[in-house]
């Protein structure tokens, strides 16, 4: 058995025959959504084989599962992120056992950084596409015919309308913006982000893209949240920094929390 075939039999193990449709990947200080969970059952990343141990503060390092509205998720509460060990697979095995579990969607949420004037610190942004121009491809090394992923519309154009009309409904204001990856610990020079926005990017980060390259192999369909946690470098007042993703992650992770909570309702009355 492989690492993820093991993680789905440890988790049916404890919690018997859950069947999670909606997966969740929450980026640092999002707990609020996870507070909306009921029926909820946690199991440490240590426990399952395979995953990884988050070294990053405000990342639990826990799979909940549980419901959202009228239906089952399972939460990945915690990340491992390019910059902590130079692999760009290592959600690879969390993302096989979501869809181990059953998940056929899963949202990626992150922090990231604004270059929209218009998308200050504490707004929402759907993801519509990405760029990772520096980013080893998390296939590298895989043989399966499916490597070759079709990545145009990695973001489900569906999937995004979908949010958009529930973000509208709850007088959630959310925008919609091409996230482009750089590999961090360091935040991006002000020249960087200058580069950036020319070849067309809206928000920076350090996260989500190698998990939608892995969760689009997998045959999911993938949405992603950014939560701007800050101007990007040389854009606003104060530099980016650790502390100040974490404070503003907060501030908006309920309405991130109501959002998903409205969209994994209507999801359970399909
Ligand atoms: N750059 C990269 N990653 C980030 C940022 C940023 O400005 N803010 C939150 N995560």
């Amino acid at each position: 058995m492989n690492d993820s075939a093991q993680a789905v039999a440890v988790v049916r193990g404890r919690l018997g025959d859950v069947r999670p449709r909606l997966g969740i990947i929450l980026g640092s200080g999002l707990d609020a959504v996870a507070e909306r969970v009921t029926w909820a059952e946690s199991i440490g990343y240590a426990e399952l084989p395979g995953f990884p141990q988050p070294s990053v503060q405000g990342h639990a390092g826990t799979l909940l599962l549980g419901r959202l509205g009228n239906t089952e998720v399972a939460l990945l509460r915690g990340r491992s992120h390019y910059y902590e060990s130079g692999r760009s697979d290592g959600m690879r095995c969390p993302i096989e056992t979501l869809k181990g579990l059953g998940c056929e969607t899963l949202i990626l949420t992150n922090a990231a950084g604004s270059m929209m004037p218009y998308a200050a610190p504490g707004s929402l942004v759907l993801i519509t596409d990405h760029i990772a121009l520096g980013l080893p491809n998390p296939l590298v090394g895989e043989s399966a015919a499916e490597r070759f992923q079709d990545m145009s519309d990695a973001y489900d154009p569906e999937l995004v309308k979908a949010l958009n009309d529930h973000a509208r409904g709850l007088a959630i204001h959310i925008h919609r913006g091409v996230y482009m990856w750089f590999s961090g610990p360091s935040f991006e020079t002000s020249a960087e982000i200058r580069a950036a926005n020319h070849l067309g990017a809206d928000l920076v980060g350090m996260s989500t893209v190698p998990e939608t390259i892995l969760a689009r192999f997998l045959g999911l369909r993938v949405a992603g949240i950014s939560v701007v946690t800050n101007y990007a470098a040389g854009m606003g007042e104060e530099p980016p920094s650790h502390e100040q993703t974490l404070r503003a992650a907060g501030d908006a992770a309920d309405d991130l929390a109501r959002l998903l909570s409205a969209f994994a309702e209507e999801l359970g009355s399909d």
